[in-house]
């Protein structure tokens, strides 16, 4: 864990209430291997936790949705103001799990930790299938990104402007399941339980608690699993598929 003053670079409306930010760290030599980081905003006492998307030498870029007054403030950060980060934060997911081929399952903006691991994929030579749940079209992100990292994708959309009308589980229903090893899933509690309970491979999903320290002091963001008590932002957010007590 390292706090970082990074340097706003683009704060730009990608989709309907959702932003994607770039942060530079200054230091080319600065690198993310970590699965999210912790941001401190001026007037907020603690900092909101948000999932790296993409990583370059010396920044970072997020994708975030406007859902309160945090992530509002956010969205009026303009290029040239700096930021105070926690970078290095969480365990993520672990592309070794899948051998040949992954299915990975996002929703909403859980879609954007998921870009990383099927970038990891594509550079072990698996196959990726990406199965991408939003509301409606102008909710959409990075469909474009995963397929440039050779994915096959799928969308659905609740109001059947894009793709399958309903939800990443009627996706899944139409997909021969024999075709991959493992998932991977993140997004809105509802929809991971969903994947988790009923797709029949072993699989890892990206748990979202509310943080104190964000770095695994003060055991605020404590859920029960099957091997105990775990801290989501120390011992997680990633956990086995078996391991989560829904
Ligand atoms: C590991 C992790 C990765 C995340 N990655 C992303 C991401 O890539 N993009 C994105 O848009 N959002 C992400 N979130 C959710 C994001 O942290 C919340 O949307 C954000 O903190 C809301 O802050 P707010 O002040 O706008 O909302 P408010 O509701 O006003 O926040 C009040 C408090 O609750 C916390 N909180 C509210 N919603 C959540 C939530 N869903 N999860 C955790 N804490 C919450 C806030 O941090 C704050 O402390 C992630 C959460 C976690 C735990
Ligand atoms: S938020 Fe403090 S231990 Fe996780």
């Amino acid at each position: 864990m390292d706090m970082t003053i990074f340097t706003v670079i683009e704060n730009v409306p990608v989709a309907d209430k959702t932003f994607r930010i770039v942060l530079s760290a200054g230091d080319p030599g600065f690198s993310n291997e970590a699965e999210f980081v912790n941001i401190a905003l001026d007037g907020f006492y603690l900092r909101r936790p948000i999932s790296v998307c993409e990583s370059a030498p010396g920044r970072i870029t997020l994708y975030y949705k406007t859902v309160g007054a945090g992530t509002e403030a956010m969205s009026r950060l303009v290029p040239g103001q700096t930021l105070d980060v926690m970078t290095g934060l969480g365990r993520g997911f672990d592309s070794s799990s899948s051998k040949k081929s992954a299915l990975l399952v996002g929703g909403g903006l859980g879609v954007a930790p998921l870009l990383p691991l099927c970038k990891a994929l594509w550079g072990e030579g698996k196959k990726v299938t990406v199965i991408m749940g939003f509301n409606k079209e102008d909710e959409i992100i990075l469909a474009d990104s995963f397929r440039s990292f050779g994915a096959q994708v799928y969308i659905s959309t609740a109001d059947g402007s894009v793709g399958t009308k309903g939800f990443v589980t009627d996706v899944i229903n139409t997909l021969d399941l024999s075709r991959f090893d493992f998932f991977y899933t993140c997004g809105p509690l509802v929809m991971m339980k969903a994947v988790c309970t009923t797709l029949p491979l072993p699989g890892q999903a990206s748990l979202e608690e509310r943080m104190g320290c964000g770095a695994g002091y003060c055991y605020g963001c404590s859920i029960n699993t099957a091997q105990g008590p775990r801290r989501v932002c120390k011992d997680g957010p990633v956990f086995n598929k078996e391991d989560i007590i829904w």
